[in-house]
């Protein structure tokens, strides 16, 4: 059942998107009228693609999605959520280690604003996945192909190539 008239965020850092990140928002897509993607543009954190890389392969990844784009944002998630309206956050769960520092978000984002977050189960296949141990498999030699979109793939191939 989708909420009618709802916009709902789907933060994260995506360093580089994954295919548990891409499940998380297409299930957002089906329970609400809009999903914007907020890619956390942090100058503070070492990433291993800058924020229009990370934007752009994530642009790329929803484009099937017609009810999803893709935003940078820094500062406070709440205050990306006021300025447009939006009312729930979209935060997918792996596993009981998730939960923990989740809700603790989900209470202090709400304490701030009347921001709502709605927790989506991660499919079983995804459960293991993460962004930070698909750069590290790779880094390695290890193929993550079937982890992230194939573009994505060639992406840290040649970024842990050139590294
Ligand atoms: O992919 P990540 O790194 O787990 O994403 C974390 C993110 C970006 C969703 C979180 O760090 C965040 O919301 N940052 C924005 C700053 C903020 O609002 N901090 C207070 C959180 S209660």
């Amino acid at each position: 059942m989708r909420a009618a008239g709802r916009r709902a965020v789907c933060p994260g850092s995506f360093d580089p998107v994954t295919n548990g990140h891409l499940d998380i928002v297409e299930r957002a897509a089906s329970l609400f009228d809009e999903v914007v993607v907020a890619v956390g543009v942090n100058q503070s954190k070492r990433r291993l693609f800058s924020a229009d890389e990370r934007m752009a392969m994530l642009t790329r990844a929803v484009g099937h999605l017609p009810n999803v784009r893709v935003e940078g944002f820094s500062g406070l998630l709440t205050t990306f959520c006021t300025e447009r309206d939006i009312h729930a956050i979209v935060k997918g769960l792996r596993a009981v280690s998730d939960f923990d520092y989740e809700l603790q978000m989900a209470q202090m984002n709400s304490s701030l604003s009347s921001v709502e977050t709605v927790f989506v189960p991660t499919s079983p296949e995804w459960s293991f996945l993460a962004s930070s141990l698909v750069k590290e498999v790779a880094s390695y030699g290890g193929d993550v192909s079937a982890l992230v979109p194939d573009f994505v793939n060639d992406a840290l191939v040649a970024r842990l190539r050139d590294a």
